[in-house]
Order: C-alpha cells, then sequence, then structure tokens
C-alpha cells in the first residue's frame, strides 16, 4: 500500500490515479475529500496529527509526502502557518513513517529553494537561497527528509518540483496558475495579464510527468541528493501566450503590468540528475500539454 498525503490536490489526484492504474492500493490522507473518480481510499486526517499519522501508515511500503501550503505570498504573511504545516508536518510524516517501520518517503520540496537561480538550467548543487518562508521551510523540510535516510536506514528522495501544470489546477497556483489563467482570458475574449516584459522563464512541467517521477522514486532506493523535477526546458511567459492563443485560433493581445516584486526571472531545471538516479524522462511535450487545457475550455 501507498499512503499519499496531500492526495486530493492538483498533484496528488494524478499521482494516486497514476498509482491505482499501476496496481497499488492507495490510501489518501488529506483534510479535504479527492475529487470523483479518484481510485484510493480516503482518510480525512491532518499531517499535524502524529499519533494517526502513525496507525494510518502502519502496513504501508512508502509515504509521498505533498500535503502542504503552497501560497507563496500567504507564507510571507503568516510564516507561522507555514512552518507548521509544511516543517512540522514533514517531520510528522517522518516519525511516523519510522515509529510505523514505513521504508521510503517521496517529498514533493520545490525550486522555490534555490531563490532566483544564477546558473541556468540550474543544478542541484546550485546554492539554496529561499526568497520567502514557503522555500525555507521546504529547504528545511527536505534536509529532515535525507537526515531520516541516514539516521534510520530509510531509503527517502527529494523531488523539487519545477512549474507543475495540467487539468485541474487551482488558478490562484503560484506556481502554474499562469497557464489556467491565461486558458480563461483567451476562452472568455479577456486581455491576459503579464506582469513585466514576457521574457522571464518557467520551467513547465506536466502533472503526470511529476507524478512518473514520484512513482519512480518510490520503487527506486532513494537518493542521498534532491532531484530536480522539471520538462529541463525554459519557456517564456510571452511565447506560452503566444502557444496558448495559437491552439485557440486567437491573437495574443496581453495586457502588460509593472513586474511583481519578488518575481524570479528565470527558472530552468537541469534535469539529468534525475534522468541518471531514478530514469525519470518527461514523456508530455508542452504544446500536447496545453491543447488539452485549452481544449477544456
Ligand atoms: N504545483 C506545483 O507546481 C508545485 C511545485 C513545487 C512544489 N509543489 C509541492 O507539491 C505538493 C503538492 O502541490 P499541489 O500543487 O498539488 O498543491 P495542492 O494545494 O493542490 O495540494 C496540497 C494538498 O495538501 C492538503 N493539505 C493542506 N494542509 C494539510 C494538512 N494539514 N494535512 C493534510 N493535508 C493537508 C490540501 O488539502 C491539498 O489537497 C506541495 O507540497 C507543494 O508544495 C508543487
Amino acid at each position: 500500500m501507498i499512503v499519499v498525503t496531500g492526495g486530493s490536490g492538483f498533484i496528488g489526484s494524478h499521482l494516486c490515479s497514476l498509482l491505482a492504474e499501476e496496481g497499488h492500493d492507495v490510501r489518501i490522507i488529506d483534510i479535504a475529500p479527492p475529487p470523483m473518480g479518484v481510485k484510493a481510499e480516503f482518510v480525512r486526517a491532518s499531517v499535524l496529527d502524529p499519533l494517526k499519522l502513525q496507525k494510518l501508515f502502519s502496513g504501508a511500503d512508502a509515504i509521498v509526502h505533498l500535503a502542504a501550503l503552497i501560497d507563496v505570498q500567504a507564507s510571507v504573511s503568516d510564516p507561522f502557518s507555514d512552518f507548521q504545516v509544511n516543517a512540522q508536518g514533514t517531520i510528522n510524516v517522518l516519525e511516523a513513517a519510522r515509529r510505523a517501520s514505513v521504508p521510503k518517503v517521496a517529498f514533493a520540496s520545490s525550486a522555490a529553494v534555490y531563490g532566483d537561480p544564477e546558473e541556468i538550467p540550474v543544478p542541484e548543487s546550485h546554492p539554496a537561497s529561499p526568497l520567502s518562508p514557503y522555500g525555507a521551510s521546504k529547504l528545511a523540510s527536505e534536509r529532515y527528509v535525507l537526515l531520516y535516510s541516514r539516521l534510520y536506514g530509510m531509503r527517502n528522495t527529494v523531488l523539487r518540483l519545477f512549474n507543475v501544470y495540467g487539468r485541474g489546477q487551482n488558478p490562484l497556483s503560484p506556481y502554474s496558475g499562469v497557464i489556467t489563467k491565461f486558458s480563461e482570458a483567451i476562452a472568455e475574449g479577456k486581455q491576459p495579464i503579464i506582469y513585466g516584459d514576457g521574457e522571464q522563464t518557467r520551467d513547465f512541467v506536466h502533472a503526470d510527468d511529476a507524478a512518473n517521477a514520484f512513482s519512480l522514486a518510490i520503487s527506486s532506493d532513494g537518493c542521498d541528493s534532491p532531484l530536480n523535477i522539471g520538462s529541463g526546458k525554459g519557456t517564456a511567459i510571452l511565447d506560452l501566450l503566444e502557444k496558448m492563443c495559437s491552439l485557440a485560433g486567437k491573437t495574443p493581445n496581453p495586457l502588460l503590468q509593472r513586474e511583481r516584486k519578488g518575481d524570479i526571472r528565470k527558472s530552468v531545471a537541469d534535469i539529468s540528475l534525475a534522468k541518471r538516479k531514478i530514469g525519470f524522462y518527461p514523456k508530455i511535450p508542452l504544446e500536447q500539454g496545453l491543447k488539452e487545457i485549452v481544449a477544456e475550455k
């Protein structure tokens, strides 16, 4: 059995569907129910309840720990809640896994640990320099996840996710909400908003590829370094809009607004380590993933 904390969320529902297809029994632990159609047992519980976690982890072959507060701006205004759910929640998951004798934890970290990277594509060896409490709590959490491998012989994996996009994404997501926002604006004939000159790049990776990375991680023997999970390609926001407009048969007409404070200029993952260590090769080209989203509208 695989337990997925935060399995009701965006990446979680793609992952639980994949794990069920692969023949695993899946248990979701989340404070909210999963969307319809996800084939998994759902238990309403918080990662802030360590005793309940330990009971729910009993007999599991691996834990995928996705549960988190993901709003970067909210982490600035309320660092306590961010720390509690993201950092303390991760320690609760690790302790419960250790006490329940679960051998593996795969953890969803974030490209936010790099801050504004100086080297593109960014390798895992790049210094971590988070720009938000969210990035700092992810960095602290990933250190604990790898520490538990060393202290207790667990076979844990840390995946640093870049901008995961796909069906079912919340438009408010700080990661790839821009794709959902663009597709809504294009469908409604409104002007999509771009902050800055649109030349800032992001590494968009499809949620099914990210889900596959977790499946590979829990089948592996763990890894003592975090692994970047992205497409390995940078896409400028203006190019993204052009691609989406062309798929929808519309002409791009963005509304350019002032660059937002703290926005990262360039973000592209070097995924060579993830290829080598867990055999991660993203399969869904951006055009194909965007086509699904534009067609949904
Ligand atoms: N989406 C991305 O591009 C991206 C990028 C980098 C990292 N990540 C990380 O991947 C993970 C999943 O992200 P997502 O985009 O699916 O976010 P999401 O918000 O859709 O999913 C998070 C889930 O965690 C649950 N949750 C929150 N607090 C909880 C608690 N106390 N106990 C149990 N469950 C709780 C939520 O109900 C939600 O279902 C997160 O850890 C996030 O930080 C995501």
